[in-house]
């Protein structure tokens, strides 16, 4: 396997721009590819403030920020992507977009690249049927935000082969992460059981046993977790969640994945969370809010 030197990140939202943050303060020349210019302009601005805090809280040295920040390109043109040694997709969380844009990176990256995809739930087998390179397709994980998360679960499909699966683990353990590796079964290991802890917290919601405050409160200092289930699900994003749990129900074939009707509805209303400052919570200033 060819030294990684480049690394291009499909898809600048909440993901991909940490994982191309990520990418660059390790030493890597890293591309983020969007096809939205208002993604991008975002992504831009989250990286730069997101390293800026680091820096602030020593965790990056200034140097190593001012590489980090030189290394990094932003575009929208997917023909860029050739001089990646890998590619990491992270792109909306449904099998039929992802594949098209699989098919699209077999015909542009090196015919040596490897192409991840950090898919939450899907198929990994299936994504890489969509290429001529099956044994160079592979899942990596991050978990969010990448540059703060410990974890990458690392997915092989069907074909993935041995000397792909080392290369991604070696990368991801530059990146500082620890790896966990999962057969290429539906949601994986911490989706399949995070997100049906989230899904029954929406039924609790829904079916009036407590308020999303209890719910959330009683998860947090019950079971020790940072956040509760609702307020995480507002950090994921309602619509990751929800395309989450369809794979679930589709791949695993049980009732206990159907969605819940409160999140079906909370996406349908555009209620998708923190990113759209608005989800089971509501992130919007108040109009007339005083300024402190
Ligand atoms: P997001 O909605 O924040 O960002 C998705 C980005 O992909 C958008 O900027 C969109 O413009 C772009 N995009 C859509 N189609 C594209 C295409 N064909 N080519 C290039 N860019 C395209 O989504 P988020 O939350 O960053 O999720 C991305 C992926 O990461 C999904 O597969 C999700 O399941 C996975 N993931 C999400 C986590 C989370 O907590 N949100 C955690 C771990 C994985």
């Amino acid at each position: 396997m060819a030294e990684i030197k480049t690394i291009a990140v499909m898809g600048g939202g909440q993901m991909g721009s940490g994982i191309a943050q990520l990418a660059a303060v390790h030493g890597f020349d890293a591309w983020l590819l969007d096809t939205d210019y208002n993604a991008l302009s975002r992504a831009t601005k989250s990286i730069s403030y997101s390293i800026q805090r680091l820096v602030s809280k020593g965790q990056l040295s200034q140097a190593v920020s001012k590489d980090a920040l030189g290394r990094l390109r932003y575009t929208l043109n997917l023909e860029e992507l050739s001089s990646a040694d890998v590619v990491i997709e992270a792109i909306v969380e449904s099998e039929e977009v992802k594949k098209k844009l699989f098919l699209e990176l077999d015909k542009i990256a090196k015919s040596s690249a490897i192409l991840a995809s950090n898919t939450s739930s899907i198929s990994i087998t299936r994504l890489a049927s969509a290429t001529s390179r099956p044994k160079q397709v592979i899942g990596m994980h991050f978990m969010n935000p990448p540059p703060i998360m410990k974890l990458v679960e690392i997915v092989r499909g069907a074909d993935t082969s041995d000397e792909t699966f080392n290369a991604t683990k070696a990368l991801a353990e530059r990146f500082g992460k620890t790896v966990i590796c999962s057969r290429d079964y539906a949601g994986f290991v911490v989706n399949r059981i995070l997100m049906p802890m989230i899904n029954e917290a929406f039924f609790t919601l829904y079916t009036g046993v407590a308020t999303k405050e209890d719910i959330d409160v009683g998860m947090k200092l019950g079971t020790n977790h940072p956040m509760g289930p609702l307020e995480l699900a507002d950090f994921i994003g309602l619509d990751v969640c929800l395309s989450i749990m369809k794979v679930l129900h589709a791949g695993l074939g049980d009732n206990k994945y159907a969605p819940c009707p409160l999140l079906v509805q909370y996406v349908d209303a555009g209620r998708l969370g923190r990113k759209r400052g608005i989800g089971v919570y509501d992130y919007q200033p108040m109009p007339n809010a005083v300024k402190p």
